[in-house]
């Protein structure tokens, strides 16, 4: 539809009523309470004071934590967001029909999984869940509305939105549909929010598009500046979300397909990412090496831009950007190799400790993580593993390692898997220790007492690249890391060399 037709449609034979969405834009309503309508909505709240933010969950279990002093994600800052504000202009709720009912602005942040079954299976983003919300919406709204869709969608789940809504429009009832894509990362997300790169709005080009887009860029503006949000037109900014995401993963699938070359070739992957991050067209950021990205959004993203290219008839373009996600696949089967291989082709039965299970560090967040699917390879292998995570509950862990897409039979996880609450037990009397997580703690463990609690030869695998090698090799362990061959001291240092 052009902008013509819109306006014709606006000023047409429905007449619609002048709503100065600013003027009464003073409650907002949240549908989704994870990681980000919780951040994102505290942030808000603590922001626009007069405006009263209800963040709404189907689960009463997350709501719960909400209210509580465990807040159900860890975020740094996020504590003292939430407290200045819950209770002020911020609730968490499961009541969501009162809450649509009484915002003038409701965020769409629920979940956008891929799809495991049907049409589109393994990459096309699973809609089931905006649908109900929108339907919510339709169902149990008596005034008009902004909805603003923040979840990661594929191009055009706005206009879907805004058919649902208009097919069950109530009389003296009037939507507007906004695209307002999240770029925060799981984290930093308080300081994302605070201190964005941009916000981009898509909407409507007619009058009440427009009018929309100015309540909600009014909402940002309470701390933002206004050159930091940018509107485009709804598509471009649902595409600009998921062509972000492509691009940032790809960064990490780049650099990780050069690591591959480093250990073939006897070049250190660290020292390429530098003298490429400083070429300021290529610049520093997303260019370290690792056991591959994990995280809810960037398989899936560029997943769901597989499809969309497939759908469109693309196949080129949809292949082009597969590979992002097979070079992952790739670097992940890679590492656990090395691992076997250096262990002398056999992990059965050996012990080896994970150190890390959050897909990176200062959050809690397991999806996708790295260490699932090394954990996977390893468990297949039969070896014993002890996992330790700062953040991440137990309970988390085995869920993830039962998940029937990870173990056939969970029974083998209760047998094969240990999860400590301290870096030094977890390695206690292992073959190997794997660095899955780059957090900061793991920098400063005592690495001498460690080696005297492991099985000699003892082995460190860092997927990281974070820990000091050559401190490591001088204390007698056999490292390993991503892009890189490290020289080592003999790993049988105490048997006499060879006459030979
Ligand atoms: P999440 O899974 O942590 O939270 C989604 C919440 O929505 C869940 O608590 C679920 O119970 C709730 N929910 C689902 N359907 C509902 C309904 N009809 N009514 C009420 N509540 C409902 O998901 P997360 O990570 O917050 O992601 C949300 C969206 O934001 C996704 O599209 C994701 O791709 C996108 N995104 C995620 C980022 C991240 O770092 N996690 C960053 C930027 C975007």
């Amino acid at each position: 539809m052009s902008d013509l037709d819109i306006q014709q449609t606006d000023d047409g034979n429905l007449p619609v009523q002048k709503i100065t969405w600013k003027m009464t834009l003073k409650k907002i309503c949240c549908i989704g309470a994870g990681y980000v309508g919780g951040p994102s909505c505290a942030v808000i709240a603590s922001k626009c004071p007069a405006i009263q933010v209800t963040v709404v969950d189907l689960s009463e279990e997350r709501i719960k934590q909400w209210n509580s002093d465990h807040l159900p994600l860890y975020e740094p800052g996020l504590d003292d967001v939430v407290k200045s504000c819950r209770g002020r202009n911020l609730t968490f709720s499961t009541d969501i029909d009162t809450a649509i009912q009484e915002a003038d602005l409701i965020f769409i942040c629920v979940n956008t999984p891929t799809k495991n079954f049907g049409i589109g299976k393994g990459r096309a983003a699973d809609l089931k869940y905006i649908e109900a919300a929108a339907r919510r919406i339709a169902d149990v709204s008596k005034s008009s509305k902004i909805v603003v869709e923040k979840s990661t969608v594929p191009v055009k789940a706005a206009q879907s939105i805004s058919n649902i809504l208009q097919a069950n429009v109530k009389p003296g009832v009037k939507y507007q549909v906004l695209s307002n894509p999240e770029f925060l990362a799981e984290g930093t997300a308080v300081n994302d929010v605070l201190d964005p790169d941009r916000v981009l709005i898509g909407g409507e080009k007619n009058s009440l598009g427009k009018e929309a887009i100015e309540a909600l860029c009014w909402i940002y503006e309470h701390w933002i500046p206004r050159e930091k949000i940018i509107v485009m037109n709804t598509w471009s900014s649902e595409l600009s979300k998921l062509a972000a995401n492509a691009f940032l993963a790809q960064r990490i699938s780049s650099i990780n397909a050069i690591s591959a070359i480093c250990e073939a070739t006897g070049a250190d992957v660290s020292e390429v990412a530098n003298a490429i991050g400083t070429d300021s067209r290529i610049g520093s950021k997303f260019l370290k090496a690792s056991v591959g990205f994990g995280g809810s959004c960037f398989q899936k993203d560029v997943l769901n831009l597989v499809y969309l290219c497939e759908c469109l008839n693309l196949p080129e373009a949809a292949a082009y950007w597969q590979q992002v996600v097979d070079i992952n696949d790739y670097q992940r089967q890679r590492f656990a190799n090395r691992v076997v291989e250096s262990l002398f082709n056999t992990v059965t039965d050996k012990n080896i400790t994970i150190l890390g299970f959050a897909f990176k560090k200062d959050t809690g967040d397991t999806r996708e993580s790295a260490a699932i699917y090394l954990s996977k390879y390893l468990m297949d292998e039969e070896a014993r593993l002890r996992i330790y995570d700062p953040k991440v509950e137990k309970s988390q862990i085995l869920r993830e390692l039962t998940h029937p897409c990870i173990s056939e039979d969970p029974s083998r996880v209760s047998k094969l898997v240990t999860i400590h609450q301290d870096p030094y037990e977890a390695a206690e009397g292992s073959h190997a220790l794997i660095v899955c997580t780059e957090w900061d703690e793991f920098k400063t463990l005592d690495y001498h007492k460690i080696y005297q609690k492991m099985l000699k030869p003892a082995f460190i695998f860092d997927g990281r690249i974070i820990l000091d090698h050559e401190a490591l090799i001088e204390i007698g362990f056999h490292v390993e890391t991503i892009g890189k061959r490290l020289s080592r001291k003999p790993v049988h240092r105490s048997i006499a060399p060879s006459t030979q």
